[in-house]
């Protein structure tokens, strides 16, 4: 029997406020092909995701987007994978029954033995509250940049923020998990 694989469009529309958090022992594990689509997921994903593995093998990792989520992120995450560079980022994901949950999440390049990029592994565990609260004002600044003028002003924006507080991104973002705010 055929199966039929989710995409954004199957993504729920009752956007709630419900929150999920995740054990501070637990960590989310996917895998992806280069375009994004899921090829490998832990439990945990499935469980904190609200999807069945038979859902999310296939599908692109953009089901569980939410619209809290400013485009330059993502931009960032991709920018720096394909460069075979790490990335360190905090996420809100969009559940099955429309709540969320926040990880703090790593995402790496996995390549073959000539260094071709094969396809990319992510790991998230539980961001500190701190990080959140921190983080949650930049993001909405971010996409009222991004409706209002784009994503290049969204762009210029995190990097004159970045600038003035004398950091860069990947400093920023490690630096709030540990609780230190620019
Ligand atoms: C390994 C890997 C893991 C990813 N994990 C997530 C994730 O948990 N949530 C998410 O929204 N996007 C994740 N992405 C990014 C998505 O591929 C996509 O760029 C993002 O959801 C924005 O999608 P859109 O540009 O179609 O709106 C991941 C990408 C990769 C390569």
């Amino acid at each position: 029997m055929s199966r039929k694989i989710l995409s954004k469009v199957d993504s729920p529309r009752n956007i709630t406020n419900h929150e999920k958090l995740l054990d501070a022992n637990d960590f989310i594990v996917s895998k992806t092909d280069t375009k994004g689509n899921i090829i490998y997921c832990n439990e945990i994903f499935t469980e904190m995701s609200g999807y069945k593995a038979s859902e999310l093998i296939g599908a692109n990792h953009n089901l569980i987007r939410h619209p809290d989520m400013p485009r330059v992120a993502f931009k960032t995450a991709w920018d720096l994978i394909k460069e075979k560079k790490e990335f360190f980022g905090f996420v809100k994901n969009l559940r099955a029954d429309g709540g969320f949950y926040w990880v703090f999440t790593y995402i790496t390049a996995d390549q073959d033995l000539k260094g071709n990029v094969v396809s990319y592994t992510s790991v998230r565990r539980k961001p500190t509250t701190s990080a959140i609260d921190a983080i949650t004002p930049v993001y909405k600044l971010l996409i009222d940049a991004e409706k209002r003028d784009g994503m290049k002003a969204s762009e210029k924006l995190l990097n004159d923020f970045l600038n003035e507080h004398k950091t860069g991104y990947e400093n920023f973002v490690i630096d709030l998990q540990k609780g230190i705010t620019p």
